[in-house]
């Protein structure tokens, strides 16, 4: 098949490359779609060894069932999830590529699912399925295995107001629809002002223009200094000071996408990363290690559960897609845009049946 590769001098390639090996526990996918995300370039300019498979986000077809999946899964199933692209422990395990596969507890049946935004009763697209894998991962990590706030449905309610730093990323535009569904009292968020309507139609209460320099001051006083919670969904230095500014003077918490500090002890510092959700050993970089933690893949199987209903009932709206043209010729124009900042209030999307 073919797959992007890693190769020496942290550049990548369209290789000719054998199938993957289905192992247990997982479920061997012919590849319709996949979205980018910035990890899958930082992977290949600094992360990850020649030789692995980059590609995150994916929706597709099951062909196989590997041993140990249960029932639930069966082959033709539509489904998109979240692969570990770019690892140096499972090389094959990217899904930017013909076929992939992945972890059976960490991804969804794609339901017919109306889509309210349209108010018509059609399926949803492959080209949007594919962009919720990280996505709904790295929401239900930060939001509610971190922060701590009520899962939609529950019966109590996040009685307070919550920042979520970058309402226009993949990332914040699911975290703003989620903080809504969990009852926030006040979702404050933070964009360009082009997306203001945007993440106001998501649920956001309030957007703030993060370049302007009194954006902090602005939050203090919309919030009468009482945010308590924060989700970063940029996580820079920048944004790490920013957030921790704008928590009020009872202290709280912010989860981030990196391991960030920030210059208040009196605000607890969270961190988060998606392939946590797999339950399985990985390290990066050459020997950062994690886990494995059964915990975090239980949460993620019972998050992908709840969240599927959500989209079955056409409750969350998915992060734009444009569909980029070429396939996986076309991502590596995809992973360049997003190493210049070019990639605004959109998710890029690729079909791998477009590869010339
Ligand atoms: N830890 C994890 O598991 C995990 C998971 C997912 C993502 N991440 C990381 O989280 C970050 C966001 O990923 P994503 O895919 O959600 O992002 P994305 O959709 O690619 O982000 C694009 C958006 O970033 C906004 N932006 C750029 N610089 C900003 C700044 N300095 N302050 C505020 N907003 C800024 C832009 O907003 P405007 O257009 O409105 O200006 C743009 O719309 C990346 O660093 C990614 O690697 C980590």
């Amino acid at each position: 098949m073919k797959a992007i590769k890693t190769i020496a001098g942290h550049q990548a390639e369209i290789q000719d490359v054998p199938l993957p090996t289905l192992r247990d526990g997982y479920i061997f996918v012919k590849v319709n779609a996949i979205a980018l995300n910035p990890t899958d370039w930082k992977h290949i300019d600094v992360v990850a060894p020649p030789g692995t498979t980059i590609g995150c986000d994916f929706a597709g077809v099951i062909e196989q069932v590997g041993s140990n999946v249960g029932t639930e899964w069966q082959p033709g199933d539509r489904i998109a999830g979240f692969t570990h692209g770019g690892s140096e422990v499972q090389p094959e395990d990217g899904c930017a590529a013909e076929y992939c596969v992945a972890k059976a507890g960490v991804g969804m049946k794609v339901y017919k699912v109306i889509i309210l935004f349209f108010k018509i009763p059609d399926g949803m697209l492959d080209e949007e399925a594919c962009t919720l894998g990280v996505g709904v991962t790295t929401v239900g990590q930060g939001l509610y295995q971190s922060l701590g706030l009520p899962l939609p449905g529950a019966k109590s309610k996040a009685n307070f107001p919550i920042l979520i730093y970058g309402g226009s990323t993949a990332t914040g535009s699911l975290a703003i629809q989620y903080a809504r569904l969990s009852g926030c009292t006040e979702i404050i968020t933070t964009c360009s002002p082009r997306h203001f309507e945007m993440v106001k139609s998501l649920g956001a209460d309030a957007a703030f223009d993060y370049r302007d320099p009194d954006c902090v001051q602005k939050i203090k006083n919309y919030t009468k200094h009482s945010l308590g919670h924060a989700f970063d969904c940029v996580s820079t230095s920048a944004s790490a000071k920013f957030c921790a500014a704008a928590i009020g003077p009872k202290g709280g918490a912010v989860s981030y996408l990196l391991p960030l500090k920030h210059d208040r002890e009196d605000v607890v510092a969270k961190y988060t990363l998606a392939y946590t959700a797999m339950g399985e050993y990985f390290s990066i970089a050459g020997g950062r290690e994690f886990g494995p933690r059964d915990e975090d893949l239980e949460f993620a199987k019972m998050f992908w559960k709840l969240s599927a209903r959500l989209f079955a009932n056409g409750v969350i709206r998915v992060h734009p897609p444009r569909v980029g043209k070429d396939g996986l010729e076309g991502v590596f124009a995809g992973y360049q845009a997003m190493r210049e900042g070019q990639v605004s209030g959109q998710k890029l999307v690729y079909r791998i049946g477009d590869t010339p």
